[in-house]
């Protein structure tokens, strides 16, 4: 792999990173357009790095989420790592390695106290000095597959739900 450096993005690198991302996750979904804009201006200028090679072309990228966490009472500001990718041809050589300790790097001189992220790879992260921390489980069901409880022999049939467990919190992301 030719000599690697970590910059800052800017807007003319954004097409680049996409195309990277699209070619890790698949073509961006339905309201994916205003999502990729939404999180590009919110870390652009500072959040948002690339690692490059010596002709200066973008082999990865990741941004740093500017979020907050409750510590003991206090606030305190904590980066969330997200958007690594890098370009398919490029993997394997230490592309995102560099980009994580530049991240983290960028963490402490933005004053980022805190760090979060889901990690795809726990090798990746480790060696940046991650480790986990918890896990935050998501469960969905089908609505026929809970209609269908009932009707499965012994089973008891399901409780009617209050109705106020079928309101949204006001604190659920949406
Ligand atoms: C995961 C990804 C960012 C790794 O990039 P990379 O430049 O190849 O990573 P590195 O060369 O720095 O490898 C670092 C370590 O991560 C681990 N790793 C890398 N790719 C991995 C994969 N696909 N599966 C499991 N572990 C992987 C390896 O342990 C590797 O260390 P090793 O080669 O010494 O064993 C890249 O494969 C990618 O862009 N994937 C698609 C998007 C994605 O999943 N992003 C992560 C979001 S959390």
């Amino acid at each position: 792999m030719s000599q690697l450096r970590t910059r800052d993005v800017v807007e003319s690198d954004l097409p680049a990173i996409l195309s990277i991302r699209n070619r890790s996750f698949g073509p961006l979904g339905i309201g994916g357009e205003d999502w990729w804009r939404r999180v590009s201006a919110e870390t652009l200028g500072g959040r948002m790095l690339a690692v490059v090679d010596e002709s200066d072309r973008v082999l990865g990228a990741g941004r740093i989420r500017p979020f907050e966490q409750a510590w003991g009472g206090r606030h305190l500001r904590m980066g969330g790592l997200a958007g690594v990718y890098v370009e398919p041809s490029a993997r394997g050589a230490g592309v995102a390695t560099t980009l994580t300790r530049a991240l983290v790097t960028r963490m402490g001189e933005l004053g980022d106290v805190v760090s979060c992220l889901f990690p795809t790879t726990a090798t990746l992260y480790r060696r940046s000095g991650y480790e986990i921390g918890g896990t935050q489980t998501r469960t969905t069901y089908a609505g026929h597959l809970l209609r269908d409880v009932g009707s499965a022999g012994a089973g008891r049939p399901p409780a009617q739900a209050h109705p106020w467990c079928a309101r949204r919190s006001p604190t659920m992301p949406s």
